[in-house]
């Protein structure tokens, strides 16, 4: 049998229960790698086979300091958590604020905390930051603090990037447009209640969006990953890399 693309790689993957993470955990494991799926939710990592799975809150530095005793060194991390909030800075008060940057750039910060030093150990290894296109990339309506903290992860993954260039570990961000994922589901659903509209009108607005005419699939975003992760990746780092069926155009 040919080997995997991720054979022989331990990875950690953060939010793997569902969604972007769940099909980055089960095609890492399909490539070979050794995948760490973790979640806030453990139940939602149930089915994730060939796979070690274990609750992991990116807000909780003690649920990461746990994991990466247990995993030892990575060669792989996946930082796929995030948060979306709706709304204009006119929503967002400073609990909200706090929240958001908390999960979705501060979770970020300290799993790259825990698993770096192994990395330069070994002078190996790729992390893979899940930012959006709502971000410095493009303003999106009524993604205020969302798109906020989206930006500051892309400023994070060319911060630690050009850092450890030289000694062996690529930081990368993924930018995925509007993505078929369980939470775009509930948001169009929440959007639709709260417009009077229907789920079929709201889903149309995000398909337009997409120049390709098409929500993307989470596969797709996964193996965008799958190559940022592995040794083909080797000579990039720093980068946003797009699986957006154009939005950012
Ligand atoms: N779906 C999209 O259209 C889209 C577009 C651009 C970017 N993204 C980004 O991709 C990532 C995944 O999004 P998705 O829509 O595929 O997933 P999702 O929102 O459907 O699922 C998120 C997962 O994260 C977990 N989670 C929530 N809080 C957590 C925490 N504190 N610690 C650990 N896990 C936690 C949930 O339990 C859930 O399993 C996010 O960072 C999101 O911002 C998604």
């Amino acid at each position: 049998m040919a080997a995997g693309r991720l054979q022989g790689k331990t990875a950690v993957v953060t939010a793997a229960g569902q969604g972007i993470g769940r099909a980055i955990a089960e095609i890492f494991a399909r490539e070979g790698a050794q995948v760490w799926a973790t979640d806030v939710d453990v139940a939602k990592l149930d089915g994730l086979t060939g796979t070690s799975r274990r609750k992991l809150d990116v807000r909780s530095e003690g649920d990461v300091a746990t994991l990466q005793h247990e995993v030892g060194t990575a060669d792989v991390l996946v930082n796929c958590a995030g948060y979306v909030t709706h709304g204009t800075v006119l929503d967002c008060d400073e609990s909200t604020w706090d929240a958001s940057f908390d999960i979705n750039v501060r979770g970020m910060h300290r799993a790259i905390r825990a698993f770096l030093p192994g990395m330069l150990e070994r002078r190996a290894g790729s992390i893979v930051n899940i930012a959006s296109c709502a971000s410095s990339v493009k303003g999106i309506r009524n993604r205020y603090v969302y798109g906020t903290t989206k930006g500051a992860v892309i400023a994070l993954t060319k911060s630690v990037a050009i850092d450890f260039v030289a000694r062996g570990v690529r930081v990368n961000a993924i930018c995925p447009g509007a993505i078929d994922s369980p939470s775009i589901n509930e948001r169009m659903r929440a959007t639709a209640a709260a417009t009077g509209q229907t789920y079929e009108a709201v889903r149309k607005t995000y398909v337009d969006a997409q120049l390709n005419g098409r929500l993307g699939t989470c596969e797709e975003v996964a193996w965008l990953a799958v190559y940022l992760a592995s040794d083909e990746a080797l000579n990039t780092t720093g980068h946003v890399h797009f699986a957006d069926g154009g939005l950012a155009l």
